[in-house]
């Protein structure tokens, strides 16, 4: 099942993270939650799931010598490299913490935000009233989420590329439908849900959409999990591989604020 083309083996989750993040795309959406964050000098901000603290340095430059960043993970790995990687910003903090029980005082932080961390939460309700007990009256939350029940990747047996579809959204991914949920979920948690922007990136070259979606990867996944025969997933790669390819998901930056309790 193998092709030249695309990765064989998972990539250092660190290193996939700080891949992707160096993508027009990946720079086009972390800038569009910024803005969306507004955040202003002095404020204290939260990036829950912070992983290797990709953002952590822009959120300190938002806030100005003045204000506070805090980067919460679950994983001590990712911590350890954020932290030596904010090492020179007085302005940072990164602790362990699991965002269904945040290390953080009652309405002490003004934002926050998370980026691709709700997709794989135990319980994305709990965790959103979490973030809720933490914010400040007037805060705001900005999240980014896939739907991967959007991922359309263009074959002439279309019924392959569903296959594939269904093994990410039924097996792979968590909470692999949150993007679309978050609306829903922010609401139940008490929040108001002032915007929803949904960005749909569409990839034309199978090597750039393999980095970020991990075809190959994937589908010998999904042959092990028996939703894909080895031969199905041979002819789904050679065809992405030979021919004109096409693929895209939505995911959605959504901004949610604290309704009065
Ligand atoms: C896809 S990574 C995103 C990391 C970072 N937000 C970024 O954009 O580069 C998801 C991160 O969420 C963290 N995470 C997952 N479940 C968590 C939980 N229950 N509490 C805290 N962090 C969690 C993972 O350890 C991982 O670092």
């Amino acid at each position: 099942m193998t092709s030249s083309m695309f990765e064989t083996s998972a990539p250092d989750a660190f290193g996939y993270l700080d891949r992707v993040a160096a993508t027009d795309l990946g720079r086009s959406y972390k800038k569009q939650m910024l803005d969306e964050l507004a955040v202003r000098p002095g404020e204290t901000v939260a990036d829950l799931g912070c992983g290797p603290g990709t953002d952590l340095g822009t959120l300190a430059e938002a806030v100005t010598a003045t204000g506070e960043v805090i980067g919460v993970d679950h994983d001590p790995a990712a911590v350890d490299v954020a932290g030596d990687r904010t090492a020179g910003r007085s302005n940072v903090t990164v602790r362990v913490g699991d965002i269904h029980e945040l290390p953080l005082p009652d309405r002490s932080v003004d934002r926050a935000r998370t980026d691709r961390v709700l997709q794989h939460v135990a319980d994305p309700v709990r965790a959103l009233r979490e973030v809720r007990r933490v914010l400040r009256p007037g805060g705001r939350l900005v999240m980014a989420e896939p739907d991967w029940g959007t991922l359309t990747v263009d074959h002439p047996d279309s019924g392959l590329s569903r296959a594939y579809t269904r093994y990410v959204t039924d097996e792979a991914v968590r909470n692999a439908r949150v993007g679309s949920q978050l609306a829903r979920l922010a609401t139940d948690a008490g929040f108001a849900v002032p915007g929803v922007i949904p960005l749909t990136p569409v990839f034309r070259d199978a090597r750039a959409a393999d980095r970020i979606l991990g075809l190959e990867r994937t589908a010998r996944r999904a042959v092990d999990a028996g939703c894909f025969t080895g031969e199905a997933a041979r002819r789904w790669l050679d065809h992405l591989t030979d021919g004109p390819f096409l693929a895209a998901v939505t995911f959605y930056i959504v901004v949610a604020e604290p309704q009065d309790a």
